[in-house]
């Protein structure tokens, strides 16, 4: 007979537990600097799920807690696991070359200009096989563990080609299925290949009468981005990409806003996308268009804001992460691990970023990498905060306080890693 009690464990001792507790929906405005805080507290995981969290020295008597093994958290800060809500995390090696060519002075424009940037990445991936690109996934995951990841957002789009495309989202679904993680699959238009520059209303209608429909019908993606800037998918031809996409079955995301000012994220809101994401252009008037659309019909377009990628190709730019707030717009912080513009993996430096550059509170900075990043990947009712019933992800930080998450940059505080209620990373 299976003894129950080995699929339970308390644990004790959080010095500060971030519940992230609070309504069925993303944080908007001052709820964003809440992070439901409980001193001296426990929770109890029974299988995969949280089943009591609570303050006091007396968890040892909950009912809940009997007989359940425990993990001693000495005091330490215990919050949920990450939502990294955008990556493209899956990719075929480094661009170092361009790396220094931008350190001389050369720009991502003209990289991507010649051949070099998304359609550099678009050659190594071709090289790989399936198996290959599951097997560096593989490898991404357990970092991101490492780091206090435990659902992440992944993208195609170095596949470029209908074929290569497949390949990389076959590749994910690999990963995803003997991973003990959480990975959500994304379509990802992001550049018209070489060979279609004089033929791209071909390409873009070709992505829609046939390519869309087929990753819909094999299950392949649950959310279709698109890449709209300059050089790359214009304003009209999103918006008609992405309504195939919508008709296909796909939650939408838009890359909006980044190199340049376009409009594309009145066009996110406008479709009721889920979130829209980088906006480092976004103006002041964009934003009260936004909040005047998102009032009208009742809709929360999740502002994913990607600060890794200022600092990666040394813009200065950071989205107005203040502004977006104060009109009452849902705000979520991710990596976008990418080998172009951001190749790190590790939110907590996101969140020093967001802190120092766009003056988040560390209390606003954790709540739009955990609960806002769990509702930009339509996860919201399973994770990202630690509430009964929900999913037993969560992190203990070797800290004290929360605060010194992101006041200490560049470190890795993560300590001991618990996914779907099971240690999976303990330091050391
Ligand atoms: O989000 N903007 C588009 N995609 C990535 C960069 C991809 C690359 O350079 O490889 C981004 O920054």
């Amino acid at each position: 007979m299976s003894n129950p009690s080995r699929r339970a464990l308390l644990v004790t001792h959080c010095g500060q537990l971030l519940t992230f507790r609070g309504p069925r929906r993303p944080r908007t405005g001052a709820e964003m600097g809440d992070v439901g805080l409980l001193r001296n507290a426990a929770l109890v995981i029974r299988n995969e799920t949280v089943v009591r969290v609570g303050s006091g020295a007396r968890a040892r008597d909950w009912p809940e807690a009997r007989h359940a093994p425990l993990l001693d958290a000495c005091g330490k800060v215990v919050l949920p696991g990450f939502v990294d809500s955008h990556t493209h995390a899956l990719f075929a090696g480094t661009r170092l070359d361009e790396y220094e060519a931008r350190i001389r002075g050369a720009t991502y424009a003209r990289i991507a200009r010649a051949g070099g940037g998304i359609q550099a990445s678009a050659k190594q991936v071709r090289r790989l096989s399936q198996s290959a690109l599951a097997g560096h996934l593989d490898h991404v995951i357990r970092r991101f563990l490492e780091y206090g990841t435990t659902t992440a957002e992944v993208k195609s789009g170095y596949g470029l080609e209908f074929g290569q495309e497949l390949k990389m989202l076959k590749a994910i679904r690999a990963a995803r299925r003997r991973a003990s993680f959480d990975l959500i699959p994304t379509l990802l238009a992001h550049a018209i290949p070489a060979r279609f520059r004089a033929a791209r209303s071909q390409y873009v209608r070709r992505l829609i009468r046939w390519f869309i429909p087929a990753v819909a019908r094999a299950g392949l993606a649950e959310f279709f981005d698109v890449f709209c800037d300059t050089g790359y998918f214009t304003v009209a031809e999103t918006k008609t990409v992405l309504e195939a996409a919508a008709r296909a079955g796909f939650k939408l995301k838009i890359h909006a806003e980044q190199m340049a000012r376009t409009g594309a994220a009145r066009v996110a809101a406008q479709l009721g996308a889920v979130s829209m994401d980088h906006l480092e252009h976004l103006t002041e008037s964009d934003i009260r268009a936004l909040r005047t659309v998102q009032e009208a019909r009742g809709s929360r377009t999740i502002a994913t804001l990607l600060p890794g990628s200022v600092l990666h190709l040394g813009g200065g730019v950071y989205p107005p992460a203040r502004a977006l707030i104060h009109a009452g717009i849902p705000v979520a912080l991710a990596t976008n691990f990418n080998p172009g513009s951001s190749p790190t993996l590790n939110m907590q430096v996101i969140l020093s970023l967001a802190c120092s550059h766009m003056r988040m509170s560390p209390a606003e900075a954790l709540t739009a990498s955990t609960i806002n990043g769990a509702y930009a990947v339509g996860r919201g009712s399973l994770v990202g905060s630690l509430e009964v019933g929900k999913q037993a992800d969560l992190v203990i930080m070797d800290v004290r306080d929360y605060r010194e998450i992101p006041y200490f940059f560049g470190m890795n505080h993560c300590a001991t890693v618990i996914k779907k209620g099971r240690v999976v990373y303990r330091k050391g």
